[in-house]
């Protein structure tokens, strides 16, 4: 399918504009957002990047995180929901869980990832639907733009087959996931912003068909660009990505992590790892307080799975323990 001819517009929630190097280092925009008038008299909160990660203890101390490109362990159901709720309807100063059918395919948050967690990620399931995708690369953005072009290209065809399925059969009023797949079905994709620049954007016609994606060669551009748009950040890792944030001192402040801890129901086994966290979370000198449950659930509006109390839930079929922890830096 050929890309669009005319000059595609930005996808939703999307910005090409980058600050320029005066901008980024005499305008902070941690101070810009907080100096912000607000019809209250309390100052206005501060926006935070979460660092959504799941982790689990290995033999060598720490804790792993990836294996091989992926993850270490197979699905589990809760942690994935979790995963999904949180990220695409998660909205700080929210109260309850929203459902799967409640989502409207709205584009509400971002996610930023290394390209390497965009790669680890099965193509039906990417771009992360219903969120803007930020993708972060050394390497030319254009080219990483091209080959999310080449996902969605494939997900059009495999809608195209759908439709001609469901019309074959008459079926009825399709659900609405269904109908936002069929959307697929006739849609166009290109790249935009192809001029060698950091900042590259991939765009669907319709418009809606996908979320906005975008390619950055700048993790902290990424970050403050999603900062100053409506909508929550959340970073999904990896490692180097997780690393890099964690080591920025501009942007450390404004980091709250959300941790599911998993470990196997079989004591004395371990899920084999090769990828791995860094962060000593309960290490005092790293300045991370640890939430309450209730703040957790005020952070994000989602009941984390183990629901009001810390305690460990069991995924039965994967033989797996899991628990939700948030982080803080003291002090935010
Ligand atoms: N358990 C979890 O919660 C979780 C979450 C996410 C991922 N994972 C796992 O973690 C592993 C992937 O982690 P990873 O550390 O290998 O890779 P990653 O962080 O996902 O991606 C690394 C890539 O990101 C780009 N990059 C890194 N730092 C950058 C910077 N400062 N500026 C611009 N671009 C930057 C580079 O892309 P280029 O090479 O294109 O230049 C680099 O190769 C996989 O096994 C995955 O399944 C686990």
């Amino acid at each position: 399918m050929p890309p669009p001819s005319s000059p595609p517009p930005t996808p939703p929630g999307t910005t090409l504009s980058t600050p320029s190097p005066t901008e980024l280092h005499d305008q902070d925009p941690t101070a810009a957002e907080a100096s912000k008038p607000t019809m209250s008299a309390s100052p206005r909160k501060l926006k935070h990047i979460y660092l959504v990660v799941a982790t689990t203890p290995c033999k060598n101390g720490q804790l792993g995180i990836g294996l091989n490109g992926k993850l270490p362990w197979p699905m589990i159901r809760a942690d994935m929901n979790y995963f999904r709720d949180v990220t695409r309807d998660g909205a700080s100063g929210g109260t309850s869980a929203r459902t799967d059918s409640e989502n409207d395919g709205k584009v509400r948050n971002s996610v930023i990832m290394g390209r390497k967690t965009y790669e680890s990620i099965p193509p039906k399931f990417r771009p992360l639907g219903a969120r803007t995708n930020v993708i972060v690369t050394r390497s030319e953005p254009v080219d990483v733009a091209r080959s999310v072009v080449g996902d969605l290209q494939q997900q059009a065809r495999e809608a195209r087959g759908k439709k001609a399925e469901l019309e074959q059969k008459r079926s009825p009023d399709p659900t609405p996931s269904i109908a936002q797949q069929l959307k697929m079905a006739g849609a166009e994709f290109g790249v935009v912003g192809d001029d060698g620049g950091a900042t590259v954007a991939v765009q669907s016609q319709p418009e809606d068909a996908v979320s906005g994606v975008v390619v950055e060669s700048s993790l902290r551009l990424a970050a403050e660009s999603c900062l100053s748009q409506p909508g929550e950040v959340y970073c999904i890792g990896g490692a180097e990505i997780y690393n890099a944030l964690l080591g920025d001192e501009r942007l450390r402040p404004r980091l709250r992590i959300l941790q599911t801890e998993i470990k196997k129901v079989n004591e004395g086994e371990e899920f084999e790892c090769d990828t791995f966290w860094s962060e000593e979370l309960e290490d005092p000198k790293n300045g991370w307080s640890e939430a309450q449950t209730g703040e957790l659930v005020g952070w994000t509006g989602v009941d984390p799975p183990q629901g009001t109390s810390m305690d460990w839930v069991e995924d039965q079929k994967v033989g797996v323990r899991l628990r939700v922890r948030g982080w803080e830096q003291r002090g935010t």
